[in-house]
This record gives C-alpha cells, structure tokens and sequence, in this order.
C-alpha cells in the first residue's frame, strides 16, 4: 500500500517559526513531527510515499527528508501549487497513487498507536474508506463524523454546533473511489476543497465508510501549547539513557536522556528532560519537560516545559523561563529576575533582558 503525507499549507499558527521552516519539522523530544508519521507508515509496510509540498516547504522538508532511505521508504515529493484544501492536495497524488488503495496521513499529526489496527480493520473488511477518528473535548475545532452501527454516516468539517465529539484524526485509508468523490464536491464557505466533503460524497455514493476510533492519544500540532503538550507526552513514554557525560556535581531525577558529545556540569535536573547530541549544560536547573536541541548552550538558566531548537543558546536567564517554544540559532540572554516568562521565538532572534 501506498502513502500520501500531506505537508503543503503555510502553518501561519506556529509563526514566526514557521517562517523559515516547515511546521511539520518543529522538533518533539528532539524529532521532527513529520518523522513520527513516516515511521507509522513504514511500520505497515507502506514504503512509497508521496510527500505533498508547497513551493515553500518544499526545499526545507526536502532537505530534512531527502529520499527516504533512511528509514527503508521511497519517498516522491509532489507539488500543490496553492494550498486549496486536504482533497485538492490528495488529487494531486492520484498519479502517484495509481488507482491502488492507500493511506493518507496529515505531515501535522501524531498518532503514537500507530496504523496497524485501522489498514488491518480495511483488508479485512473490504471497506471503501476507513477514517480514524477521536473523542474530544472541543470539536468544533475538528472534522467531525457521526456514526450509525458500524459506519460513518455523516461528516462536517469544523460545525459550529457539533452533532458528534468524535473529531477527525490525521489518519486515512482510501481506495480509489475517493478521487471520483473529489471530482464532485466545491468548495466549502472557508474556499477549500475538504476532505471531509468528499468522504461525504462516498457516503453519499453507498459508499462503505468505516470509522476507527484511536485507543491511545492523539495530537494535531498546529500551535505552540500542542507542540509542548506532544512533547510532554513523548518524553513521559522515554527511558533514561546518559551516553554523554555528567559530572559529579549534578544531580539527576527521573528520566535524563544526555545524548552523545553533550556536557552536564553543576545542574540540577528534574526529569523527564533530553539534551540533545554535543548540547553544552552549565549550571542550569532544568525540568520537568525540557527537550534541548543539538549542539544547545544554556548556561545558568532555569528552564520548565521548553522546547528548545538547535544551536541556540540560552545564557543566564535566571528567572524562570516556563511554557516556551524557542527555535533554531536563538540567543537569548540577560540577568533580570522578574517572576518568570513565556516566549515563542523564530529562529535567529536574539533577545537580551535586563533589569531596570
Ligand atoms: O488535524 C485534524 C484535522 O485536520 C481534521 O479534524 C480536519 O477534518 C481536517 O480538515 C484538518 O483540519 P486542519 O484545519 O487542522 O488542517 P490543516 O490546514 O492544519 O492541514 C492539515 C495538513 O494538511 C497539514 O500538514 C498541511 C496539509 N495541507 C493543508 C492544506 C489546507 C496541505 O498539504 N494542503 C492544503 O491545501
């Protein structure tokens, strides 16, 4: 089976980072979103995937993707010119698809269940469509469908009065059929051609529609608090692993990864935290909840609940640096001690604080 990985769309929620990557490459527990998914997909055997970009995250998801091998797969990158909508960017994989069943996946999701149940749950039913699905709290935020028996009957793209709390998972399986259905539908009031629309119209047609609901957790990471929450996640699933090295000085509670080349001196961690490959940590008290990229300096700094990209450095910062999202190359420093702060940075941005 084959794999269509959607990662055109411009991710204006995680801006500025976004403005100099690609939002499916925002790192949780030190991995790009988008690696999660690929990994999912290898493991059921889908090996050739099509990667659906825009002319923006082309170069950069490209460039950290490359041509798959890493992980076994083939991966084709396809172009959506403009991004019109989930079922404009399948179209343009029907090509690459060729009239098999196949897997679609949103670049922006995770689904650490992984596959196997749903594309199990569709040769073994002969289902024209399977559609992963989710309880949640809030569904108006969603895709929702409605169920009857064992079969999605109904399905509304973000409804302003949900009939359902079972939202729209990142998570696919079609046969062909789909694209005759996108074919049929128009656009919807905020002008996309949804997917949502389309797996309606198979409905529609008599179509077989079956839902999965997700057991475990699941994440779309379109913001800031759903990258830190992703990441607190991931981490609360990780063992301790110190492959660089600790000094005697410092002291380590729960779950530490302390990647290889990376330097701990005189710090107080509280797990679960990963330092990433050649990171520099002096002095710092850090955690719970801290991912720190490659090659990260923080000197003397406090940091709770933080993402932080690589290369950045973060120097003195001793009132409480909590909740933040901090890109690449950063440089952040200073010496105030106001109660603490949240901060969502870009890459390169260079912050100074001071006292008055
Ligand atoms: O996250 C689950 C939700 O994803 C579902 O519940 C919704 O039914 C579904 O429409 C979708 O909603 P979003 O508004 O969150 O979709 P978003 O614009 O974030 O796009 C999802 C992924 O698809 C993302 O990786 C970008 C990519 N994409 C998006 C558009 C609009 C494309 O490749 N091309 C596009 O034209």
């Amino acid at each position: 089976m084959k794999a269509v990985v959607l990662c055109a769309g411009l991710g204006t929620r995680l801006r500025p980072l976004t403005f100099s990557t690609a939002k499916h490459l925002i790192p949780v527990a030190n991995k790009p979103v988008l690696f999660y998914g690929i990994e999912s997909l290898v493991e059921v055997g889908a090996r050739e995937i099509g990667i659906v970009v825009s002319r923006e995250s082309r170069p950069v998801i490209q460039n950290a993707v490359d041509d798959g091998s890493r992980w076994g797969a083939v991966v084709t990158y396809i172009e959506q010119h403009h991004p019109r909508g989930l079922a404009h960017a399948c179209a343009c994989a029907e090509e690459f698809v060729g009239g098999e069943p196949f897997i679609m996946y949103l670049g922006d999701n995770l689904l650490p269940d992984g596959l196997r149940a749903p594309v199990e749950l569709f040769r073994s039913t002969g289902a024209n469509a399977v559609v992963l699905l989710k309880e949640v709290d809030d569904p108006s935020r969603f895709g929702i469908a409605e169920i009857e028996g064992n079969r999605i009957v109904r399905l509304v793209e973000k409804p302003k009065e949900p009939r359902s709390n079972l939202a729209i998972v990142g998570g696919y399986i079609f046969d062909r059929n789909i694209f005759d259905s996108i074919r049929r539908i128009s656009p919807s009031w905020r002008g996309e051609y949804e997917i949502t629309d389309a797996i309606q119209d198979l409905v529609d047609r008599g179509f077989t529609v079956l839902p999965y609901v997700v057991p475990g957790w699941w994440k779309d990471t379109g913001k800031p608090e759903d990258i830190l929450d992703a990441n607190r996640v991931v981490l609360d699933g990780m063992r301790s692993a110190i492959e660089g090295t600790v000094d005697e000085a410092s002291e380590l509670q729960g779950t530490v990864i302390v990647s290889a080349g990376a330097e701990v001196v005189h710090c107080r961690i509280q797990g679960p935290v990963m330092i990433g490959r050649d990171a520099r940590i002096f002095g710092a008290t850090l955690g719970p909840y801290v991912s720190l990229g490659d090659r990260v300096h923080v000197r003397n700094s406090r940091l709770t609940n933080c993402v932080v990209m690589e290369d950045t450095t973060i120097d003195y910062i001793e009132l409480p640096l909590r909740d933040s999202l901090i890109g690449r190359r950063v440089v952040l420093r200073g010496q105030a001690q106001e109660p603490g702060m949240r901060l969502l940075l870009g890459d390169y941005c260079e912050v100074e604080l001071r006292e008055k």
